[in-house]
């Protein structure tokens, strides 16, 4: 498989990216996504490196060429590992990896790597010199700005030149700090502070590369603001994660908002259509329908008859005979609402 030719450029085409998140941004949800913007890019949920060197290949990076541009994003902090695993990635037609320089979860700390990494920047640099000498794609990293008690304009910063110095193309910065003790993953996404503008202050600070902002973004409008060249420096890409998987309509802004696309359309026919002819593919190879449609059940967010709509997608699509039709009943229970349906955002 051939990566789609996508690159990261500095100062000239901003992104906008899915953000990696586990048991979310699976292969499903991916192609969902995809149907509602052509040119966001999407990530995979984290892959640790041993599960890719000693685990089921094939299980971890199927995925549909409709994904392109797609991320791989890796966990792990030997690089030796990480090499072996970027060199899969880039194999498998991934158009670029990132490490996971943010993770907080236990089970990730356990292993040295996620957040915790945040306090050992020259062997993040390592990994990620040892991944850029093995491949062609993107290397990338997404980190914190610091954990527990560090200084974000210490922490961030060190961690930033190591890696840019070791080849990093892009550098995208969740806007706040982990804490590593009390907080359960969930609250460490909400609970430290968000601070935007340190992660301006890197990209003054590092004018000709690329850097991202990730964190508490709610709309579209809002991550066009951070990339406007409106700004004396702006950001060169934004990443939206809960937004952007709790009420996927926002996506269909995309195009046109960040890409300057206006060509894009998307029509709920079409959706519903092409996630029915996913889904009866998927059932063909002896998955469940219910994979699929846990994805989609934010879609109607707010509009009228999206409870029925959930309710189809989440319940009765859950039960052990549903097949592809139940996505065409939950569409049409949104649409005898409006003359046509609209989908907000
Ligand atoms: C369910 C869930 C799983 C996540 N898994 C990952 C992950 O695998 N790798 C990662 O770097 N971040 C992960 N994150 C963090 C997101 O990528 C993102 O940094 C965070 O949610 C903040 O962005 P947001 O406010 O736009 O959601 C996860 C977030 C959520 C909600």
């Amino acid at each position: 498989m051939d990566p789609s030719g996508f690159t990261y450029s500095v100062n000239t085409r901003k992104i906008f990216a899915v953000a990696p998140m586990m048991d979310w941004t699976d292969r499903h949800c991916r192609y969902f996504h995809r149907l509602l913007t052509k040119h966001a890019l999407l990530y995979t949920e984290m892959v640790v490196a041993d599960a890719l060197i000693y685990g089921d290949v094939p299980r971890h990076l199927e995925f549909n060429e409709a994904e392109h541009p797609l991320a791989l994003q890796l966990g792990g902090s030997d690089p030796d590992k990480l090499q072996q695993a970027a060199k899969l990635a880039e194999q498998w037609g991934y158009d670029e990896v990132n490490l996971n320089v943010g993770c907080p979860s236990d089970r990730v700390q356990s292993g040295t790597f996620g957040a915790c990494l945040m306090r050992q920047p020259e062997l993040v640099a390592e990994c990620v010199h040892q991944i850029s000498k093995s491949v062609q794609i993107p290397v990338t990293v997404k980190c914190r700005i610091g954990v527990d008690e560090q200084e974000p304009n210490v922490s961030l910063f060190e961690l930033a030149t190591g890696v840019l110095d070791a080849g990093c193309n892009a550098l995208w910065v969740h806007a706040r700090k982990a804490w590593l003790q009390g907080l359960s993953p969930k609250e460490n996404r909400d609970i430290p502070p968000l601070d935007y503008d340190i992660v301006q202050q890197l990209k003054n600070t590092y004018p000709d590369r690329f850097i991202g902002i990730n964190g508490g973004i709610k709309s579209i409008d809002q991550a066009a603001g951070f990339v406007s060249t409106g700004l004396n420096i702006p950001l060169d890409g934004v990443m939206v994660g809960r937004a952007a998987y709790q009420n996927p309509s926002i996506l269909r802004h995309v195009d046109s908002a960040i890409y300057g696309d206006d060509t894009t359309s998307v029509e709920l026919d079409d959706i519903c259509s092409a996630m029915m002819d996913y889904s009866s593919r998927h059932l063909e190879q002896e998955g469940r329908v219910h994979h699929i449609t846990r994805h989609m059940i934010g879609l109607f967010q707010g509009q009228p008859g999206a409870r029925r709509y959930r309710q189809i997608l989440s319940v009765e699509a859950a039960r052990p005979h549903a097949d592809q039709r139940i996505i065409r009943q939950a569409f049409e229970s949104v649409k005898k609402y409006g003359e046509v349906a609209e989908l907000a955002g």
